[in-house]
Order: structure tokens, then sequence, then C-alpha cells
């Protein structure tokens, strides 16, 4: 009997191996920052990187829970269209599964009661410590939060460093409280029962060292306002930092384990870009197309010619008007037939193809002389003042008609043209790399043909 009970006990041994001692836990991070509204890419050329919809097939791809935050400057802008895109952005993150959002430089020149609203409204948590209304100095979204990840629970706060936001860039109604104090302020209760304590702090990586200095309790600090993002895990103190950045091109990842004393052992990091070969998510392209759609029939400020930009400048009175490029061409036939066959005498139909000709962060390089009172307007509706014409380039153009019409002795000189004028749309992701004799012959007319 004694023997067929340990034969059993033998038996069922070797059934189930006994469990291994405590198993280390994974903690698996990804990270997006400055991801300046761009749920796509806007497709000015072909081979583009980035756009939250290559972010979903990535993390589809890889198929494992991960916590999954961003450090701030999700918006692309203070503007009233910003702030619509925004809130479809937010959505898209949702679907990303997100667990929280810091406000960023460029959210925190929001005003208070737009923040508020925002953060009510929002499907993922936004969080900040030390964004707070100037009158009551509480903070507009959620200071911190826990979130469980395959069974880790994170504790995440928010700040914004002051110093990347400037004496003048601080939205209406807000205070900016002094990151230290604000994390001093929350830390305690917000250790209760988290494994892992995550600051996303938009700020620049000194500042990022030296709140890991101060603050040896956070295991990771991810940022930030860098230019570059990092390659590789860097440890200052006793925390980890990684900052990624680049208008939602780059997405940083971060994976370790988490020993029982609680430190991160083994940790890797990298940077995921967002490569023209990774097919986009229809999904989250879906949201693109709902802000394109709530855009088109919403009231903006850039529609009101009282409200204008050309006329916001103080002291400053623009005489030349817009006059569009027929009326060049009676004078300047040959210029005029050159830049009919160039891509630039088309450039509206790109938009009306990628139904964004009544979207803002778009139309400025598309268009002539969008924001100002006798430029392009929304509702022209794309009948005139449209695609890339004379005076986009060499400037409003009435006064030369006038001159050149009625006048004997001109006294109006255009300004001379040269590459930077051509950057100011040819450069970064709406452009492939700008070289000016390869471009300009394309496009060559006047005397230096
Ligand atoms: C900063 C200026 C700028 C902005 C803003 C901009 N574009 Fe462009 N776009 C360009 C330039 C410059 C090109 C030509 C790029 C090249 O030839 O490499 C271009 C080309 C395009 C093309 C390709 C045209 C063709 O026939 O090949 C499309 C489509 C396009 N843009 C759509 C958009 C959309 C949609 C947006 C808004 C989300 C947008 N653009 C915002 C400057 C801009
Ligand atoms: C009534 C005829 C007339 C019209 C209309 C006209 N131009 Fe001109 N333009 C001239 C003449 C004449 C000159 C001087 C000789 C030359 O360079 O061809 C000139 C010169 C220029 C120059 C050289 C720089 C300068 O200021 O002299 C530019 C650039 C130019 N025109 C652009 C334009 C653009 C853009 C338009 C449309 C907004 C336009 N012109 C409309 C007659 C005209
Ligand atoms: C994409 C920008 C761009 C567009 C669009 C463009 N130009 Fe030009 N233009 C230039 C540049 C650059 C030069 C050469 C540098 C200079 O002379 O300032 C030039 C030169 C000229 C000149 C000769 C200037 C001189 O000093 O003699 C004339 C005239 C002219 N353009 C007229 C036109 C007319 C008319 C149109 C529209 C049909 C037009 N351009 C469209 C950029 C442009
Ligand atoms: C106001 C914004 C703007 C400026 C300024 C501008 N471009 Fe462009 N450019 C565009 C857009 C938008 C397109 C895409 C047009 C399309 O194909 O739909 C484009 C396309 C081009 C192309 C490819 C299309 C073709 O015709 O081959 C060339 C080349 C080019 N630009 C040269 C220049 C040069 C050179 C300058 C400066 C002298 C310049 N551009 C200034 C907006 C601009």
């Amino acid at each position: 009997m004694r023997c067929c009970i340990s034969l059993l006990l033998l038996l069922s041994a070797c059934d189930k191996p006994a469990p291994p001692p405590a198993a280390a836990r994974n903690v698996r991070v990804h990270l997006t920052c400055d991801v300046t509204g761009r749920i796509e890419p806007c497709g000015c050329f072909s081979g583009q990187y980035g756009g939250l919809s290559r972010t979903q097939t990535v993390l589809r791809a890889e198929g494992k829970p991960s916590l999954r935050v961003d450090a701030g400057d999700a918006i692309a802008g203070a503007e009233d269209f910003h702030v619509i895109q925004y809130r479809h952005v937010l959505k898209a993150f949702a679907d990303l599964g997100f667990h929280a959002i810091n406000l960023g430089r460029r959210e925190a020149a929001l005003s208070v009661e737009t923040l508020r609203s925002l953060a009510k409204d929002s499907p993922v948590p936004l969080v900040s410590a030390n964004v707070v209304d100037a009158r009551t100095l509480e903070p507009v979204a959620r200071p911190w939060l826990h979130a469980k990840v395959d069974g880790v629970t994170y504790g995440i706060l928010g700040i914004v460093d002051p110093r990347s936001v400037g004496e003048t860039g601080l939205g209406e109604g807000l205070q900016l409280l002094d990151p230290a104090s604000a994390i001093t302020k929350h830390l305690p209760e917000m250790k209760q029962g988290a494994d892992v304590l995550v600051l996303l702090a938009f700020a620049k990586e000194d500042r990022m060292k030296e709140l890991a200095a101060q603050f040896f309790e956070f295991q990771l600090i991810l940022g930030g306002d860098v230019t570059q993002p990092s390659q590789e895990p860097e440890r200052a103190n006793r925390s980890l930092l990684m900052a990624t950045t680049n208008q939602s091109r780059a997405l940083g990842f971060f994976e370790a384990q988490l020993a029982a004393n609680g430190t991160l052992d083994k940790p890797k990091q990298k940077i995921i870009f967002m490569a023209d070969n990774i097919p986009q998510d229809d999904g989250i392209i879906t949201h693109a197309e709902a802000y394109r759609a709530e855009v088109r029939t919403a009231k903006l400020t850039i529609d009101d010619p009282q409200r204008v930009r050309g006329d916001a400048v103080p002291g400053v009175r623009v005489t030349a008007k817009f006059t569009g490029s027929e009326s060049c061409s009676a004078c300047h036939a040959e210029d005029y037939a050159i830049w009919q066959k160039s891509g630039h005498a088309h450039a509206f139909d790109a938009l009306l193809y990628r139904q964004s000709d009544a979207d803002p962060n778009c139309i400025a390089c598309h268009t002539i002389g969008f924001g100002s009172e006798s430029g392009y307007r929304r509702e022209f509706a794309g009948k005139r003042m449209t695609h890339v014409g004379c005076e986009s380039c060499h400037g409003p153009g009435s006064t030369h008609v006038e001159q050149r019409t009625l006048s004997k002795e001109p006294t109006f000189k255009f300004r001379p043209l040269a590459a930077a004028d051509c950057t100011t749309c040819h450069h970064g992701e709406f452009s492939r790399t700008f070289e000016w004799d390869e471009f300009w012959k394309l496009i060559a007319h006047g005397k230096k043909k």
C-alpha cells in the first residue's frame, strides 16, 4: 500500500511539474510622443513614414499585451480645427488600446475650458499632474492613474516641463505647477498597489535626468521634448529613460522583467519606424475620414476674413492683394504655359482626390494665400485661388498688375526668390528631399531658365 501511494505520488509528480518559483513578470511598454495629429500620413509623396494607422498594424502583429502611453504633443496645434482633429486622434488612441495620454507643450497651449472638455470626453484618460486651473489650482486632467496589464499594475503620472512650454506658451486660464512639487504631492497615493511607476515627462532630456535624480521611485521615465528618439535604454539614478518623437513616425518599445524587489531586469529598447511598407489599418483610417467630414462643415476662425492671420499682425498693413494666376497670363504667356504644365497648376486636385480640400491642415500649401484676406478661403469650394499659383511663390501681385497696366514708371518690384522660398512647402514629411537643381529644372521659367 505504502509503495502504491508513493508510486502514485511519483506519477502525479511527473504529470504536473512543480510550478517554477514565482515567475518573473514581463514589463512591456509602447510609447508615442509628438504624434502631431497624424492619424494617417498626408500622402504628399510616396514612401512616406508615419501614421497611427501603421502603429495599429505593428501592435496587432506583435499580438502581446503592453502598456501603451503617449508622452504629449499628440495635437498638431492650438487652432479650433486642431482641437476637432485631436478628438478623433483620441478615438484612434482608444482603438490602439492606449492607457494614458499626457499633456505636452501643444496641449498646454489650449484654454482651460477646452482642456476640461477634452479630458471629460476622451475615451483614453488624459493625464497631467502639473497643468492646473489658474483659479482653483486643480488639475484639468487626471494627475495620475493605475493601469493593469498582463498582471502588472502600473502607476502613471504625467507632467509637462515649464521650460518646454516657455513664458508665453501657456493657454488661457491655465497655470503650470513646478513638476517636482506636483509629483511630490501625488506620489504617495499613486505608489499604493503599483508594481511599476512610470513618469510621462514632456521635458528635455536633461530635465528628465534631473527628475530621475530627485525621484528614485520611478522605474521608467518616458518622454519627451527631444529631437531624436533614443536608441539605447539610458539609466539615470534608478530610472530608465526612453524618449521618442517625429510626428508619429517612430514608436518606442521597452521590455524588461520585473524582479521581486521591483527592479527592471534585462531592459531592452527599440524604436520601431512606421515605414511605408507597413500596411495602414482601415479601422484607424475611419477616424481620419470622420475628422475630414466634421471639419468640412465646421465654422472655423480661419473662415472669418476679419480674423484671418494677415490682419492679425498689428501695425502691418498688407497693401498688395492676391489676384490669381490668370491675371498674369496675358503679359507672361510663356511663363504661364510652363506653369500650366507643372504639377503646381494641379495641386488642389490632389486635395480633392484625398477629400482633404476642406482641411486647413492641407490647404495652405496647395492654394494661393490661404489665411490672408484676399487669398483662398474654404467657402470658395475650390472655384478660385486654388493650386500653387504664381503668387504662391512670388507673393501678392495686385500692385504689380496695376502698375504694369496703368503706369509708365512702375516702382513695385517682386522680391527675388531662392530655394528657401520652395522649402516653405517642400520640407519634412511634405516633400521628397528638396534639391534645387533637380526641382527647379522641372518648373524653370523667367530669365533663369
Ligand atoms: C507644408 C506644405 C504642405 C502641406 C501642409 C501639405 N502638403 Fe501636400 N504636398 C506638398 C508638396 C511640397 C508636395 C509635392 C511633394 C513632392 O513632389 O515631393 C505635395 C504633394 C501632395 C500630394 C501628391 C500630389 C501628386 O500629384 O503626386 C498629395 C496627395 C498631397 N500633397 C496631399 C496633402 C494632404 C492630404 C495634406 C493635408 C493632410 C497636405 N498635402 C498638406 C506640400 C504640402
Ligand atoms: C500688364 C502686364 C503684366 C501683368 C498683368 C503681369 N506682369 Fe509681371 N511683368 C510685366 C513686365 C512688363 C515686367 C518687366 C519685364 C519682365 O521682366 O518681363 C514684369 C516683371 C515681372 C517679374 C520680375 C520681377 C519684377 O517685379 O519686375 C515677375 C516675378 C512678374 N512680373 C510676375 C508677375 C505675376 C506673378 C503676375 C500676376 C500676378 C504678373 N507678373 C502680371 C508685366 C506684367
Ligand atoms: C514654385 C514657385 C513659382 C511659381 C509657382 C512661379 N514662379 Fe516665377 N519664378 C520662381 C523662381 C524661383 C524664379 C527665379 C528666381 C527669381 O527670379 O526670383 C522665378 C522667375 C520668374 C520670372 C522672372 C523674374 C525676373 O527677375 O526676371 C517671372 C516673370 C516669373 N517668374 C513669373 C511667373 C508667373 C507669371 C508665374 C505663374 C504663371 C510664376 N512665375 C510661377 C518661382 C515661381
Ligand atoms: C505653396 C507651396 C509650394 C511652394 C512654395 C513650392 N511648391 Fe513645389 N509643389 C507644391 C505642391 C503642393 C506640389 C504637388 C503638386 C501636385 O502634383 O499635385 C509641388 C510639386 C512640385 C514639383 C513636382 C511636380 C512637377 O511639376 O514636376 C516640383 C518639381 C516642384 N514642386 C518644384 C518647386 C520649386 C523649385 C519651388 C520653389 C521655386 C517650389 N516647388 C515651391 C507646393 C509648393
